[in-house]
């Protein structure tokens, strides 16, 4: 096992789980702020700033190779492509979004790679500089995230997500136990993101030092 690889047994397929380019709808309806995801929110040219500001905090002219999974327009992570141009960036997400959506965001930065979840493991071959997921995994089938999760391998992760789909009781203690691999952990609740001030929004930050 490497250093950065924490072993979480995979949850085998239901056979009534959705292969991996398909949402958990059912967890779509009851999100706290009801209807108002990001995109929703801000369209496709605008984001939750409090992403930045949070990244900004930890992660300022971040250099290295980045994950980031359910990158949704797209809007975030060209925020990180403007202010760190030494990174090397890998966008997972589902095929439609990838091509109607976050690849007109990112024409600017050619170098960007995108991998769909329908090859997820590609993804998962490399190692990371640092992971960012926010508000995706809890909307992945559970033996999708528990795979991603396993298998991944990140000095450093930048994770936003509160889960709290009902009939997926087990994500957040997923979550939970994934996040002890980092040597440095600062979890804070962030009553500034979007849906913040209705439900508590975990941020997970981290890191493989304290630097
Ligand atoms: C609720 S949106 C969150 C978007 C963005 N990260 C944010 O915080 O605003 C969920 C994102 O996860 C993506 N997604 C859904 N299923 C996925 C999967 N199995 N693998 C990777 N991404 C997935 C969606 O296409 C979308 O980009």
């Amino acid at each position: 096992m490497s250093k950065y690889n924490f072993s979480i047994p995979r949850a085998p397929a239901a056979t009534n789980e959705p292969h991996p380019e398909n949402l958990k709808k059912t967890w779509q309806h009851s999100r706290p702020v009801h209807g108002a995801t990001a995109a929703g929110v801000y369209g496709v040219d605008k984001g939750d700033d409090e992403y930045v500001r949070i990244f900004n905090t930890h992660y300022n002219n971040f250099e290295g190779k980045v994950l980031e999974i359910g990158a949704g327009t797209g809007w975030f992570a060209k925020q990180i492509l403007t202010s760190c141009p030494n990174v090397e960036y890998t966008v997972l997400d589902i095929k439609r979004n990838i091509e109607d959506t976050i690849k007109h965001t990112l024409s600017s930065f050619p170098n960007v790679r995108y991998i769909t979840s329908a090859e997820y493991e590609e993804a998962l071959a490399d190692t990371y500089d640092l992971f960012i997921a926010t508000h995706c995994l809890s909307e992945t089938p559970r033996y999708y995230y528990t795979d991603v999760l396993a298998k991944l391998k990140t000095k450093n992760c930048l994770v936003i997500d509160y889960g709290g789909d009902p009939n997926d009781p087990g994500f957040n203690a997923t979550l939970e136990e994934w996040y002890t691999q980092f040597p440095h952990q600062e979890k804070s609740i962030n009553k500034a993101l979007l849906g913040g001030a209705k439900s508590d929004i975990p941020v997970y930050i981290g890191k493989a030092d304290k630097a």
